[in-house]
Order: structure tokens, then C-alpha cells, then sequence
């Protein structure tokens, strides 16, 4: 077998799972390799590709990564947000990582990552590289596969902020606000407010209102339940809000880019409870990851490795109906997954009382 020289990177915002992946994959490269492959770190995502930073990586490296939080590579956010129309920067910045990927000898890139990192493994791709990516995030939001590995974890702590936040809303008689991740898509609040026995969910697939949300908090305290819990999507907006572009709106907010605070402002104002709102943030990406997540970094690391192997390059890693596989990264690029409107567990939550005051 003719010897295999592998860089691998993380881009994009960490989340819990990226080291088990990179471990999972590296660890089934030796595991049929043995010392046919040789595996390049490179720093900070594509920046690290850019700049020409990597370093040659042991297998002793990716021993005892298997439950830590982050990257133990460094991420970055994307070097160039609007690569469909490319710039004289973006083509230097693409010819940079050519260069790179030469200058290393690369085989193939892997890269792990979300939304925007498979959109320049896209690019990457179709300039000639050998690329194969692995989906993660904790917003669930890629394209062709069911689920990405940090979603499962971030459902975790986000359920366990809004327990927490139960105890002490119940004891105050009060309303708590709280702003989950998802910019976009709304998965992380709709799985973490179902689990968590949130009273009202906002998602930005379902745009609402402020009337309706102080309709149902006051439902609830003429039944007797004198605190709600509202869990909101980052991206949560108005019906208002959502005729206009994302541009539009944030201009509209006046900078203030989520409408968390006025949500419990409104509340207040209008129900006479008092309402408290708090933002557990990059709380919801930190940490180990859970052992859904481990499992499933790990079953995609190991089919990244077997694409290798196969020289089937050019492929992301998904999970389909439960089963393992790959879609080709230029059918997924550029597209997201966000929650349907008629999706199952939105039916659910209203089944059981859940406003999205839509
Ligand atoms: O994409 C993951 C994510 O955590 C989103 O949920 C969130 O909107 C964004 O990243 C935050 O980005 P940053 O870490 O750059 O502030």
C-alpha cells in the first residue's frame, strides 16, 4: 500500500466531540495503515492552512482525547465568508492552501467542521484538493445528515440550564427568559425546551409575537402557575421581523442583535410578573462531550477513515435513518437544515401545551 499523508483541521465554532472524531478517524487510519499514514495537524482551522501552520502528528497525540471539550488542534472561524463569488483576497487565500496541501504532500484534508467549513471543503474540492469532511455542531443544522456530533451534548446542558432555572423561577413566582445557541436553526431550542419543560419556545423557523408570548405566561398564572420559563433561539424573530432581511433586522434591533431581553421586558411590562432573562451563551458548547456524542464522532471518524482507505474523496460523513454515510460535499454546501414547520416535535410540544406563540 502506497503510504498516505493526511492533514487534518478544525473550523468553525468548537464543540464538544471534535477531539473524539479526530481520534476516532486517526485512530482507524493506523489501525489499517499501520505505518502507511502519516497524519498532519494543522492549526486553527483554514487559517492554520493559509499560513502554512501544521505540525507532523504521533499517535500518542490522539491517546486520552476521547472525552475533552474543544480542539485540541485550535479552530477559527472561515477565512472568507462569500466564496461563491470569489475575491483577488479569497483567490490568494485559496491559492495559499493549494500551495499548502502541495508543500505538505497532503493526500487528503480533513476538515471538521459546520455550515461555512464545508462550504470552502466544497471549494477546496472542486480546486483540485482531495477532501473529505466530518459534520459538527452543536446547532445541528448540516444539510443531509440527521444529526451532526455537539448537538447531542449542547441538548444536555441546555436542559439541564432550563431545570435549573425552573427552581428558582417556581420559588420567585417569576418568568425566566433564556437565549439558547442557533442562530439559524432552532434544533438546540426545540430539543432542549421539550426536555427541559420549557412553557413558551421561539424558534427562527417559526416567527412570533410579543402578544402571544405574554398571552401564555398569563394563561398560565390564571391556572395557577405563577412562573413560566421561555426558552428563545438566538435567532429567534417577529413575524414583524421576519419580512425583512437578516441585514434589516439587525439594523432594526439597533446592534442589539437577539431579542431575548426585550422578550422579558415585554412580559413584564404587560403581565405585571416580574421576569427575569439570562443567556447561558458558549456555557452550551464547553465541555466533555456526552456518550451519544462520543459514539457518534467516533462511527464518523472511522467512516472518514474507511473513505481514505477507498479513495472516495470529496464526501462528508452522515448518519441517515441510523446508518452511517457519506453525501458529496458539493450537493451539501451552501444549504442548511432547519427545523420544518411541521416537524414531529413541534406537533408534540403543542400536544402538550408548548407555545410558540406563532
Ligand atoms: O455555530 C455554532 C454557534 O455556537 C451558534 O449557535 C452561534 O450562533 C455561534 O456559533 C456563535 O459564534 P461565536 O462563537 O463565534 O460567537
Amino acid at each position: 500500500m502506497a503510504k498516505k499523508r493526511i492533514g487534518i483541521l478544525t473550523s468553525g465554532g468548537d464543540c464538544p466531540g471534535l477531539n473524539a472524531a479526530i481520534r476516532g478517524v486517526t485512530k482507524a487510519l493506523y489501525h489499517r495503515m499501520g505505518d502507511d499514514v502519516e497524519i498532519y495537524g494543522i492549526m486553527d482551522g483554514y487559517t492554520g492552512l493559509i499560513e502554512g501552520e501544521y505540525r507532523k502528528m504521533k499517535p500518542s497525540d490522539f491517546s486520552g482525547i476521547l472525552t475533552r471539550g474543544g480542539t485540541i488542534l485550535g479552530t477559527s472561524r472561515q477565512p472568507f465568508k462569500t466564496i461563491q463569488v470569489i475575491g483577488e483576497d479569497n483567490v490568494d487565500k485559496v491559492g495559499n492552501m493549494k500551495e499548502n496541501y502541495k508543500k505538505m504532500k497532503l493526500d487528503c484534508l480533513l476538515t471538521l467542521g459546520g455550515n461555512g467549513t464545508h462550504k470552502t471543503a466544497a471549494l477546496l474540492s472542486e480546486n483540485g484538493l482531495n477532501v473529505i469532511g466530518l459534520p459538527k455542531t452543536i446547532d445541528n443544522d448540516i444539510y443531509g445528515t440527521d444529526v451532526t456530533f455537539g448537538f447531542h451534548t449542547a441538548v444536555g446542558i441546555g436542559t439541564e440550564v432550563i431545570d435549573r432555572l425552573h427552581s428558582t423561577a417556581a420559588s420567585h413566582s417569576r418568568a425566566l427568559v433564556v437565549e439558547i445557541m442557533g442562530n439559524k436553526a432552532g434544533w438546540l431550542t426545540l430539543y432542549s425546551g421539550v426536555a427541559g419543560g420549557a412553557d413558551v419556545i421561539l424558534l427562527p423557523e417559526l416567527p412570533f409575537t410579543y402578544e402571544k408570548v405574554a398571552k401564555a405566561v398569563e394563561r398560565r398564572a390564571k391556572n395557577g402557575h405563577l412562573f413560566s420559563i421561555i426558552a428563545v433561539a438566538e435567532g429567534a424573530m417577529t413575524k414583524d421581523e421576519a419580512k425583512l432581511k437578516r441585514k434589516d433586522r439587525m439594523a432594526q434591533r439597533g446592534g442589539n442583535v437577539n431579542v431575548t431581553a426585550s422578550v422579558a421586558s415585554f412580559i413584564q411590562e404587560n403581565t405585571g410578573i416580574e421576569t427575569r432573562s439570562m443567556v447561558p451563551g458558549h456555557y452550551l458548547r464547553g465541555g466533555s462531550p456526552s456518550a451519544y456524542d462520543r459514539v457518534l464522532a467516533t462511527q464518523f471518524g472511522a467512516y472518514a477513515a474507511k473513505l481514505i482507505a477507498d479513495d472516495n474523496y470529496g464526501m462528508t460523513v452522515a448518519s441517515v435513518n441510523g446508518t452511517i454515510t457519506a453525501n458529496k460535499l458539493t450537493d451539501i454546501a451552501g444549504k442548511s437544515s432547519y427545523v420544518p414547520k411541521d416537524h414531529q416535535l413541534i406537533a408534540v410540544a403543542r400536544a402538550v401545551g408548548i407555545s410558540f406563540a406563532d
